[in-house]
């Protein structure tokens, strides 16, 4: 049975297989915590980006880790928020569900994602949450992965991951 948790801290750090990127559909880098992956791999993480031609909202692609602990960054675009008439639900299930199948031919343990479009994105919280929990729940053992970490930057992160993880949600 899989192991999902929420952790606190900065996603560049996990020692896992795999960490998700919040990108956009350039994946050319930016803020948040694509700017962070992009700072900690280094510039090789960037070559690579380039050679993958961009990616659709709702798509992921992996490229290596480089200088990152984690040997594979999956790079997900979730949706930006426009209130929720624009199908922003079902895209953003669909990059978790992408991430896991990536991870199932790359042969990936451990995965590490972030709240996924919670920050520029402007998607809600306690939303993007349930849809984050209830599609890796629903698409995990198919994927191989044993041990998952929805990692928070901060707090209300962690406290909504938390309660909605026990919650069974
Ligand atoms: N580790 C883990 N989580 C992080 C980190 C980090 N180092 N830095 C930020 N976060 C969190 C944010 O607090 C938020 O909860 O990641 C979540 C996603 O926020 P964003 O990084 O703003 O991503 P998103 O809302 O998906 O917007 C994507 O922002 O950075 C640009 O290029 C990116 O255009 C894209 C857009």
């Amino acid at each position: 049975m899989a192991q999902l948790r929420a952790v606190a801290g900065d996603i560049t750090r996990r020692d896992v297989d795999a960490i998700v990127n919040a990108a956009n559909t350039s994946l050319l880098g930016g803020g948040g915590v694509d700017g962070a992956i992009h700072r900690a791999a280094g510039p090789e993480l960037l070559e690579a980006c380039r050679k993958l031609h961009g990616c659709a909202t709702g798509d992921a692609k992996a490229t290596a880790g480089f200088r990152l602990p984690a040997k594979w960054v999956f790079h997900a675009v979730g949706p930006v928020w426009h209130g929720g008439g624009h199908n922003e639900d079902e895209l953003l299930a669909s990059c978790y569900r992408r991430c896991l199948e990536l991870a199932r031919e790359h042969a990936v343990r451990s995965i590490a994602f972030p709240a996924i479009s919670t920050g520029v994105y402007s998607f809600p919280l306690e939303r993007a949450t349930k849809i984050a929990i209830q599609t890796v729940r629903a698409h995990i053992e198919d994927s191989g992965v044993e041990r998952v970490e929805f990692v928070c930057f901060n707090s209300d992160a962690l406290l909504v991951y938390e309660r909605l993880l026990t919650a069974g949600s």
